[in-house]
């Protein structure tokens, strides 16, 4: 199976964010926008396989301006210290790309605030990073794009269960408990029938 190359215009001069680029989908995309020019900003949580990442690129692609930033998702003080840190750089960003995500881990597991791992991860854990670099991405009239699963139109979340077992009271920040079995069974369908999830951009944001 070959790889379809999609056409990229010349982004130079741009600053773009992507999450999740130590491998996978993020990886092959934060190589081919460093391809085309843009500078590329890879927050991860694990600096050894980040290390890696940015040499792989700058094999593929010499000269390429990549560099790492530390993230977790799965906490929102890690968020912060990053939005932080790109608040203190003072450069606007024109692409993020909130691609970074587990997919349904095998045992319920909480972020450090207490949501469920996949929702506050991949979901909570960018809206928190969107909001915090607002100014950036105002900024730099960025295009933002968020990367999900197929699954996520078959399902919703039953909020009436989101503190775990039904007819109980909510009692912290926390997902449904009983999602992850219905989540984990779409998804799985997705993965095997698509191989992939799809992209939806969500802005750009108003000026
Ligand atoms: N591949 C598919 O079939 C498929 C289908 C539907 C949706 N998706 C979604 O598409 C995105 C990319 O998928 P993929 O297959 O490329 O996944 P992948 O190869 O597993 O890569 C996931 C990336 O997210 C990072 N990540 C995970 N948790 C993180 C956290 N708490 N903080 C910061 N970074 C974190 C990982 O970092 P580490 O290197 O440290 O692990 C890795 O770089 C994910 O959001 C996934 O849910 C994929």
């Amino acid at each position: 199976m070959t790889t379809p190359d999609i056409p990229v215009p010349d982004l130079t001069g741009k600053l773009a964010v992507v999450t999740g680029a130590s491998d996978g989908v993020g990886l092959a995309l934060a190589a081919r926008l460093a391809g085309a020019g843009a500078e590329v900003v890879m927050p991860v949580r694990n600096p050894r396989k980040g290390e890696a990442a940015l040499a792989k690129i700058r094999r593929e692609h010499p000269g390429a301006e990549v560099s790492l930033r530390d993230l977790d998702l799965s906490s929102l003080a890690s968020v912060a210290a990053l939005a932080d840190r790109l608040t203190e750089e003072g450069r606007p960003i024109h692409l993020l790309v909130n691609n970074a995500g587990v997919m349904t881990p095998p045992e319920r597991q909480t972020t450090k605030d207490g949501f469920e791992l996949q929702f506050g991860t991949n979901h909570l854990g960018h809206f928190a990073l969107v909001g915090r670099l607002l100014p950036l991405l105002r900024a730099g009239r960025a295009r933002i794009t968020s990367q999900i699963s197929v699954a996520a139109g078959r399902h919703a979340i039953n909020w009436a269960t989101s503190s775990g077992n039904a007819g109980t009271t909510a009692t912290g920040p926390t997902a449904s408990r009983r999602s992850r079995s219905a989540c984990s069974a779409s998804n799985s369908t997705a993965a095997a029938g698509t191989a992939g999830g799809a992209s939806r951009a969500i802005s750009p944001i108003p000026g």
